[in-house]
């Protein structure tokens, strides 16, 4: 893709900003000798992720702990945030979502008090154990503070090879926001996508340092979150929004130019190419 044109894709709304300054490539490769220096000791009891903290309890976070809290997988739930508001508001936005999903007999829940109940909602970012623990930083889309939050929790949790870190980035270059973190070995990347308890797909990111066992436990968490996961490297836009975004584009390209309309727009591509909404029902959404 040409500078110019993912210069262009910024300008695309919000939800599918892609990052153009991102030049993350994963240059990984990593000898089988290296990987033993960085990775997880044999001994490592570490094969499942049981408890869980999110950081930052926002759209995504709050998606991300009712995923969890629904499939009862695990252990524990952590969903922390600097403002006790917010995690008012996360509390009331998970009620309400599983309410509706129940209404709808869009998935089988039980009782919604219930499953709310498996989360911990706290001010401090203190994960109910730290045992076989996944760390997902989820605040808002700004590098330094990203930066900080994972040097300081490479800094807590550097002797615990029972702990592992991913950000929930959308743009920003994986590889940047874990600059200061020494156990590269145990960080990466999970892309979940809005509304993250209707939808199925989490790209997993693998950052350069990410090893093989913190990619496989990563790949059984999506699982067990009942998603399915797809793996990527540390490339701008991943997988999805590096699609969709040049197409979005275009297709405001086109109505601006008065080739079409934006309803034949859509209808042309529900129809010729079977995509489900057409790029301005997307964006509208
Ligand atoms: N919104 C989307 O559609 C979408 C999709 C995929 C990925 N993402 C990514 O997910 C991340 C979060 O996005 P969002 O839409 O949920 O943001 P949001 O603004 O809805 O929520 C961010 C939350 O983080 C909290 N926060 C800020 N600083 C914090 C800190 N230091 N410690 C703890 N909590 C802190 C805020 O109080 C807020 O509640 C971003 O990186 C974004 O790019 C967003």
């Amino acid at each position: 893709m040409s500078k110019l044109l993912i210069r262009q894709t910024l300008r695309l709304p919000q939800i599918l900003a892609t990052n153009l300054t991102k030049s993350g490539q994963f240059s990984g490769h990593i000898t089988g000798h290296q990987l033993l220096i960085r990775g997880f000791s044999q001994t490592s009891p570490m094969n499942r992720i049981e408890n869980v903290l999110i950081i930052g309890s926002g759209l995504m976070g709050s998606g991300i702990a009712q995923s969890c809290a629904t499939t009862n997988r695990f252990k524990s739930i952590t969903l922390q945030d600097i403002s006790e508001d917010q995690l008012s508001k996360a509390k009331t936005r998970i009620t309400q979502s599983l309410t509706n999903i129940k209404e709808k007999k869009k998935a089988n829940i039980g009782d919604v008090n219930e499953v709310v109940s498996r989360i911990t909602l706290s001010t401090e970012r203190k994960p109910q154990s730290e045992d076989n623990l996944l760390i997902i930083e989820a605040i808002p889309e700004l590098l330094e503070p990203k930066q900080r939050i994972f040097k300081e929790l490479c800094e807590s949790f550097k002797d615990n090879k029972s702990v592992i870190f991913v950000t929930n980035t959308s743009s920003l270059p994986c590889y940047e926001i874990g600059k200061y973190v020494d156990c590269k070995d145990r960080f990466g990347g999970l892309h979940f996508f809005n509304p993250v308890p209707l939808m199925k797909l989490v790209e997993i990111v693998k950052v350069q340092g990410t090893n093989e066992q913190t990619f496989e436990l990563l790949q059984q968490f999506v699982k067990d979150a009942d998603k399915v996961g797809v793996a990527c490297k540390d490339t701008p836009g991943f997988i999805v929004n590096r699609l969709l975004v040049p197409y979005m584009q275009e297709a405001v390209r086109l109505l601006e130019r008065g080739d079409a309309t934006a309803r034949d727009i859509d209808t042309a591509m529900k129809l010729g190419a079977g995509y489900p909404m057409g790029p301005f029902e997307l964006m509208g959404k």
